[in-house]
């Protein structure tokens, strides 16, 4: 009796695994203000892609935004460093990607940008480097050259999708 309890939790457990992998890594984007002021240049990056923190140094430095100027009016600036404050990683750590993010920093630690957290460092150590920087892609920034579900807060090996190289096989 004690073996087929450990056995059903142990199933359980098996198809809990691949019952999430289908659902979302972090939580989609559901402010229509961001998507707007925030996915003009690139696709909205999701706020559980880093922390409170790192969100605000970006926010405080918009003027100089990665060699471009992308200050908002002052009444929007308000709106999405709520937006981002509210649904930063670790306001999200049931998402199991948010939740690695975080632990990959140091406490206090600010990023200054996704890509550069070492959990996304480490997850993307084993891809050749000039598929990532071929003109298709450009750099590791542009999560939806390769992740064609990344709009969707959906980063699972079976969306993902390498110009000139293809699907991805572990
Ligand atoms: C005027 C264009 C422009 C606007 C508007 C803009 N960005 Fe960016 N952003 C860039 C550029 C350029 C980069 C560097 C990567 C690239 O070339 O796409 C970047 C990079 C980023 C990255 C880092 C991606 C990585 O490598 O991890 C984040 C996060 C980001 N932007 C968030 C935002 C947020 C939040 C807003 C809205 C407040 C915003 N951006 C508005 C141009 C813009
Ligand atoms: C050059 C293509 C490419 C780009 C650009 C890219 N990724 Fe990835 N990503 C991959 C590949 C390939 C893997 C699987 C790596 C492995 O398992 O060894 C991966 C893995 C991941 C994982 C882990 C998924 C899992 O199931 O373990 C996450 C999360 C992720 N990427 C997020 C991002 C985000 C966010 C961005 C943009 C800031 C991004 N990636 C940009 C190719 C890319």
């Amino acid at each position: 009796m004690k073996y087929l309890i450990f056995l059903t939790i142990f199933l359980n457990s098996l198809f809990a695994e691949s019952y999430s992998s289908g659902r979302t890594d972090v939580a989609p984007v559901n402010n229509q203000l961001y998507i707007k002021e925030c996915g003009s240049c690139h696709f909205p990056y999701q706020p559980g892609l880093l922390p409170t923190n790192s969100w605000k140094k970006m926010m405080v430095n918009l003027d100089k935004h990665f060699g471009v100027d992308a200050t908002i009016a002052p009444e929007d600036f308000e709106t999405l460093s709520k937006y981002l404050n509210d649904n930063s990683a670790e306001k999200n750590m049931q998402y199991k990607r948010s939740n690695r993010i975080v632990s990959s920093l140091l406490p206090g630690q600010e990023a200054d940008s996704i890509s550069t957290t070492p959990y996304m460092v480490q997850k993307h150590r084993e891809i050749r480097k000039d598929l990532i920087t071929q003109p298709d892609v450009k750099g590791l920034f542009n999560c939806m050259a390769c992740h064609t579900t990344a709009d969707k807060g959906i980063y699972s090996e079976r969306a993902i999708n390498i110009p000139n190289f293809g699907r991805w096989e572990d």
